[in-house]
């Protein structure tokens, strides 16, 4: 049988499949069928920089109004015994998580600015934590603020991250940006021990009958993989960080090619919500079933072996075959133009 082992961030794993943040993660019961289906380790639901300064200006009025309405007991804050906030509950299931599984988990911190709320990690650390995952999830509607002032803010928040913790730390990135194999080496000399690309955004959408934007969550399809194996297979070689992929890896189809391409691991989310934990086992098989037969012995050797340096045409991975492409384009069967 093939050796399917893989490093990610440092941590021996022992294969590619790792559920990315979802909803799975909030419930032991999933969180445990997806480790029964085989998953060499799982990326919790992120704690949201949201969450935490929303929880921290309640907890600063709170005090601010007993301050108030007790002024002669300015010391005295007395804070409810049964009080838990929002990151009190992550952290513990963090800590279920670890004491309830075998595998590796990776928390995951999620926002855009350096603040307090990075404070955070430290905790996730101390929880149990076997990794970081820090999702910069940011839209740049500012006019005002040039390209330069945003990838300058992701490394100031990465490397304040890296300040609080001795943790392996991975970027979740979005694919917006103009040179993105140039801010990739730029995150990976800040500290970034990986990346995970892309993040795939929600986008809202319009209500017809109403007039009103409404948010709007779909689930991904393999289709969105190609472009995150095309970046995969340009970064693989030129960073010596951990590539993972996330975004339209729904079948042991997809897998092979972003390994094939150079990832480490492959994350999975719309899959699973739409089929079940137990799909993760169906694509290990297949992969399994594919690399025996082909004679692979290990992931390790099929890993970047069509990667953008290792591909017999290097150029397919950038513009070159671009007018080729648009040529080849053929109507379908009964459609004139
Ligand atoms: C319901 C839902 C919840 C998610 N929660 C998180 C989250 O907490 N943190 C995060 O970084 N990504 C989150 N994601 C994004 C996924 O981890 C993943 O990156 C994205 O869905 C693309 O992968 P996919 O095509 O396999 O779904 C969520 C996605 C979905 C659909």
């Amino acid at each position: 049988m093939a050796d399917l082992t893989t490093q990610y961030l440092g941590l021996s794993l022992k294969n590619p499949l790792v559920p990315s943040a979802s909803p799975l993660s909030k419930d032991i019961d999933s969180a445990k069928r997806l480790e029964d289906a085989g998953a060499a380790a799982i990326v919790m639901h992120s704690l949201f920089e949201e969450h935490i300064e929303q929880e921290d200006e309640n907890l600063a009025r709170f005090f601010h109004q007993q301050s108030l309405g007790h002024g002669e007991a300015d010391s005295f804050h007395p804070v409810p015994l049964d009080y838990q906030s929002h990151q009190d509950k992550h952290l513990k299931q963090l800590m279920k998580l670890k004491s309830e599984l075998d595998i590796p988990i990776i928390a995951s911190l999620n926002g855009t600015t350096p603040g307090g709320w990075v404070e955070c990690a430290r905790a996730l650390e101390d929880a149990g934590a076997d990794a970081l995952e820090l999702n910069l999830y940011y839209i740049a509607a500012n006019a005002e603020e040039d390209c330069k002032s945003v990838e300058d803010r992701y490394v100031e928040t990465l490397r304040s991250l890296k300040q609080k913790v001795d943790l392996p730390v991975t970027m979740k990135l979005s694919a917006q940006f103009s040179a993105f194999a140039n801010v990739a080496q730029r995150f990976e000399r800040a500290g970034a021990q990986g990346l995970v690309l892309f993040n795939r955004f929600y986008q809202p959408d319009i209500d017809l009958e109403t007039l009103e934007v409404i948010p709007r969550l779909e689930l991904s399809s393999p289709s969105e993989s190609l472009m995150r194996i095309r970046w995969i297979a340009i970064l693989y070689g030129r960073v010596k960080c951990s590539l993972a992929i996330t975004g339209g890896v729904h079948s042991s189809e997809d897998v092979l090619k972003a390994l094939l391409a150079g990832a480490d691991v492959t994350h999975m989310c719309s899959a699973l919500l739409r089929e079940g934990p137990e799909h993760l086992a169906t694509v290990l098989q297949e992969l399994e079933h594919w690399l025996e037969q082909r004679e692979y012995e290990s992931v390790t050797q099929l890993k970047g072996s069509i990667s953008q340096q290792h591909a017999a045409d290097p150029a397919a991975f950038a513009r070159a075959n671009y007018v080729n492409v648009l040529d080849s384009y053929k109507p379908p069967p009964g459609v004139r133009y």
